[in-house]
């Protein structure tokens, strides 16, 4: 698999910025993540491997090390839920809770549907409105039961 042109060219432009072209590669699989279905198959290591000259494993090593990288497709929705001692102290078990029950997927898995990944993660900087859930991108914040079962609901 080669890696599309428009990243090609993305990261043309990102490696001038660092002294070794090796230094771009965490952007760059952020930005290959974004791009390419919201995980980082191995044929999108192997290409990121080609493009910075790198052996596969070194990319593996990185992107299995960060939890911030997914190793396997994600449903269509990926509702990340902070867990962190701000949420956890104002419900955020709860709303873990509540969110496998709405969504129908275990923590670190998907729905069966395919539709929704679920997954905790650490603090979100968003601790002045915990809990909060992270829903494709976008922060859900004061959450209880109720603001669960509406904001998802409406994706059902
Ligand atoms: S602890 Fe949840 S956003 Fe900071």
């Amino acid at each position: 698999m080669a890696l599309p042109e428009n990243l090609v060219a993305e990261f043309d432009r990102m490696v001038q910025k660092y002294p070794q072209r090796r230094a771009a590669l965490i952007p760059a699989i952020h930005r290959c993540q974004e791009e390419l279905g919201g995980w980082v198959s191995p044929e999108t290591m192997e290409a990121l491997a080609e493009y910075f000259e790198l052996e596969p494993i070194e990319v593996w090593g990185v992107v299995s090390f960060y939890p911030m990288f997914r190793t396997s497709k994600p449903g269509a929705h990926v509702v990340s839920v902070c867990h962190n001692i701000s949420c956890d102290l104002r419900g955020a078990e709860d709303i873990i809770t509540k969110v496998c029950e709405v969504t129908g997927a275990q923590v670190g898995g998907t729905s069966p549907d395919g539709k929704f990944t679920v997954e905790r993660v650490e603090c979100q900087g968003a601790c002045a409105n915990a809990p909060m859930f992270d829903l494709d991108g976008v922060y859900h914040e004061d959450l209880d039961d109720a603001k669960v079962e509406k904001i998802l609901g409406d994706l059902s």
